[in-house]
C-alpha cells in the first residue's frame, strides 16, 4: 500500500472477522489464561479495563522479540495482562506491578497464585508515589507497560526517564528498553476529537475524558520530541504507543 491511511475495513463486522481471523492464527495463549479472560469478562462490570486476548498475544511476542525478563506494569486490575506478561518472561523472569486498589490487587495476586505464576509482585498506592520507590533496582526492567490513569502518562514517562539516565549504576529501564503506553489514540479522540469523530462523547468538553485526551496528546509529544526516545504509535485496539530508550 502506497498510501499511509490505515485501513479499518469496511464495516464493523468485516472488521471483526478479520481481528479473529488474525488472532486464531497468531501464538497461542495458555488455556487458564483464557478462561481467566473470559471468567472476568462475563462476571465483572468493570472488565473493559483488561487488555483483549489479542492485544495479549502482542504484547508477548514482543517482550520475545526482545528477550525480556524484567517487566514493570503500571495499572494491573485483576492480574490479567501481569499474568500475560509473566507467561511471556517465564519464571525466571520478574514482573512488577503497581496498582492503586488494594481489592484489585488482592485479586490479582489470588489469580497469579491459583494459575501458577509465581513471580509477580504488586505494590499498593498511587503509582506517582510508588514508581519512585523502584529507584535503583538490583537489575533494570527491559519494558514498562503503562495501562493505569491516562492524566498520570506524563508523569510517569518523565520519572522512568529520570530513573533511566544515561550511564546511571542502577537505572530503572535499560538502554534499549521499551516503554509501551495503552490507549494512547483513545477511540481516535487523541487524533481527532472534532464532533466528526463519533466515539466522541456529548459532554467531551466538560468531561474528565478531555483531560484524558489532553495528557495522552502531551505524553506522545513530549515522547516525540525527546532526543533519547525513538517511537512507533500503533493504532490498533486502542492505540498502543511504543518508545525505544536509545541510550
Ligand atoms: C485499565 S486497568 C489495568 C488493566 C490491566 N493492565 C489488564 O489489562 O489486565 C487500570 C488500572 O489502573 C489502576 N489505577 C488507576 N489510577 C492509578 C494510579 N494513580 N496509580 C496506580 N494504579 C492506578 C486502576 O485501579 C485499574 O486497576
Amino acid at each position: 500500500m502506497k498510501e499511509s491511511t490505515t485501513y479499518m475495513y469496511a464495516t464493523e463486522t468485516l472488521g471483526a472477522n478479520v481481528s479473529q481471523y488474525s488472532e486464531s492464527v497468531s501464538l497461542k495463549l495458555p488455556q487458564p489464561l483464557l478462561e481467566y479472560h473470559a471468567r472476568i469478562y462475563k462476571d465483572r462490570d468493570d472488565s473493559n479495563y483488561m487488555i483483549s486476548t489479542f492485544e495479549a498475544q502482542a504484547l508477548i511476542f514482543l517482550s520475545r522479540l526482545l528477550g525480556a525478563k524484567r517487566v514493570l506494569e503500571v495499572g494491573v486490575y485483576v492480574g490479567y495482562s501481569a499474568m500475560i506478561w509473566s507467561h511471556a518472561i517465564g519464571p525466571q523472569g520478574k514482573v512488577t506491578g503497581l496498582e492503586f486498589s488494594e481489592e484489585y490487587a488482592q485479586l490479582a495476586r489470588e489469580a497469579a497464585k491459583e494459575n501458577g505464576y509465581e513471580n509477580i509482585e504488586i505494590h499498593v498506592g498511587p503509582a506517582a508515589e510508588t514508581l519512585p520507590t523502584l529507584a535503583n533496582p538490583p537489575e533494570p526492567y527491559d519494558i514498562v507497560f503503562l495501562d493505569a490513569d491516562k492524566t498520570g502518562y506524563p508523569g510517569y514517562l518523565n520519572k522512568i526517564l529520570e530513573l533511566s539516565a544515561p550511564g546511571a549504576k542502577n537505572r530503572l529501564v535499560r538502554p534499549g528498553g521499551i516503554i509501551i503506553a495503552d490507549n494512547a489514540l483513545r477511540r481516535g479522540l487523541v487524533a481527532d476529537s472534532s464532533s466528526d469523530n463519533p466515539w466522541r462523547p456529548a459532554d467531551f468538553e466538560n468531561a474528565w475524558e478531555k483531560q484524558a485526551v489532553t495528557a495522552l496528546r502531551e505524553y506522545n509529544e513530549i515522547a516525540a520530541e525527546n532526543p533519547r526516545l525513538e517511537t512507533f504509535l500503533i493504532p490498533l485496539w486502542d492505540g498502543v504507543h511504543l518508545i525505544r530508550l536509545l541510550d
